[in-house]
């Protein structure tokens, strides 16, 4: 076995916490020492984890059709629930094919796999999430990387590889997890298109918020994406995700994915729960604008704070602290003061670039963010 020494001061730990009891803390699980906290890092954007209708769903389906789905897809698995979310997802994003996964990190495996081989070149952006990463090196393919959301040095890569008489495969995320950065999609697709490369869009961070009514920015993209990957476990407040294409790749997604077929299916509950989220996006129509507003009123405070840069379009912020121990330092400052936004450090992200991640949610109000502003302000 390969032993990876890890520095001291990169050691994580994992933490156990509990809801607490407003929409937006989280509490300490330390029998000893009780703290609640302000929800800073989770991705349960929309709140919709705890919303009760999700919940009540989720529940009902649970009593009908049990807990696990107990096999893969092509056993047993597949529940009328599957259907029902694969085909309301597929409406709503007009798309003709859905495909649910357990995790995203596994749709995303799917997916590289699916549009790459030994004969493929994959140019991604410098900053894709890992799972994108293991599907590129699984796929055999060339992994080529390119410069974060720099079109110029997109162009030059596939340039370079066009006479090379492979396949070439573009992946970006809509939102980057890390940076809040927002791709120029359209832009990415047209040189897709002009180059005849695939394109592989991770919509992760972006579903139930950005685009019109939350599809996402690949909807409405003029120019083609030939998969979309979304997960379930974020803004959707469940668990599980999925792969949204054209019926043919659907179709060979499901005869040849590893990654699909030969693992036990999302649990029915997830699915009934990711259901009945889809019907409150659909229904509450501004969430993901108010969302936005909301996080640019967040980022204009703490910016005009002129402590650190902060970086972010949306909903993910980052505070650009630099150095590792100082950010580790902030982070344990804010934990006192009561909020959880977590510390951000290499090998996640660049050296030199640690950063305090903070993440806006719906259900956070505005006295919270003059709380937070003069907890960051009183931080020498
Ligand atoms: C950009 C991105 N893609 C994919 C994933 C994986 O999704 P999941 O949590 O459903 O496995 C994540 C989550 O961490 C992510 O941030």
């Amino acid at each position: 076995m390969k032993i990876i020494k890890i520095p001291k001061n990169r050691i994580r730990k994992l933490r156990t916490l509990s809801l607490g009891e407003k929409a937006y803390e989280f509490k300490s699980s330390n029998s000893q020492f009780q703290q609640n906290y302000i929800d800073l890092c989770s991705n349960d954007y929309l709140g919709l984890s705890r919303n009760i209708e999700v919940i009540n769903a989720a529940y009902k389906t649970t009593l009908k059709e049990g807990l696990g789905s107990g096999s893969s897809r092509f056993i047993s698995g597949t529940r009328p629930i599957h259907q029902s979310l694969e085909s309301e997802l597929g409406k709503w994003l007009n798309k003709e094919k859905i495909l649910l996964f357990p995790s995203g990190f596994q749709a995303n495996i799917a997916a590289m796999q699916a549009l790459a081989n030994r004969d493929s070149i994959i140019i991604t952006d410098k900053l894709i999430h890992h799972s994108l990463l293991v599907g590129a090196k699984s796929s055999g393919a060339k992994l080529v990387r390119f410069f974060h959301n720099d079109l110029i040095d997109l162009e030059k890569k596939i340039l370079k590889y066009s006479l090379s008489n492979k396949n070439i495969l573009v992946t970006v995320e809509s939102l980057y997890s890390m940076e809040g950065t927002i791709s120029p999609l359209e832009e990415i697709a047209e040189i897709c298109k002009k180059y005849n490369c695939r394109l592989l869009v991770d919509e992760a961070h972006a579903l139930g918020i950005l685009g019109s009514e939350g599809r996402g920015l690949s909807y409405g993209c003029k120019n083609p994406i030939d998969i979309i990957s979304g997960t379930l476990g974020k803004a959707f407040g469940s668990g599980g995700a999925f792969l949204a294409c054209n019926s043919k790749m659907g179709d060979y997604l499901i005869q040849t994915s590893g990654a699909f077929r030969y693992t036990t299916a999302i649990s029915p509950s997830l699915a009934a729960g990711a259901l009945q989220s889809l019907r409150e996006i659909k229904s509450n129509k501004n969430w993901g604008l108010d969302l936005l507003k909301n996080s640019r009123i967040w980022r204009n405070k703490i910016t005009n704070l002129d402590k650190w840069p902060v970086k972010g379009d949306c909903q993910i912020l980052s505070l650009i602290i630099g150095d590792e121990d100082k950010t580790l330092l902030l982070q344990r400052y804010l934990e006192d003061k009561g909020f959880l936004a977590v510390g951000i450090r290499p090998p996640t992200i660049p050296r030199g670039q640690s950063r305090i991640r903070i993440t806006i949610r719906r259900t956070l109000d505005l006295c919270i963010l003059d709380k937070f502003i003069s907890a960051l302000k009183n931080f020498k």
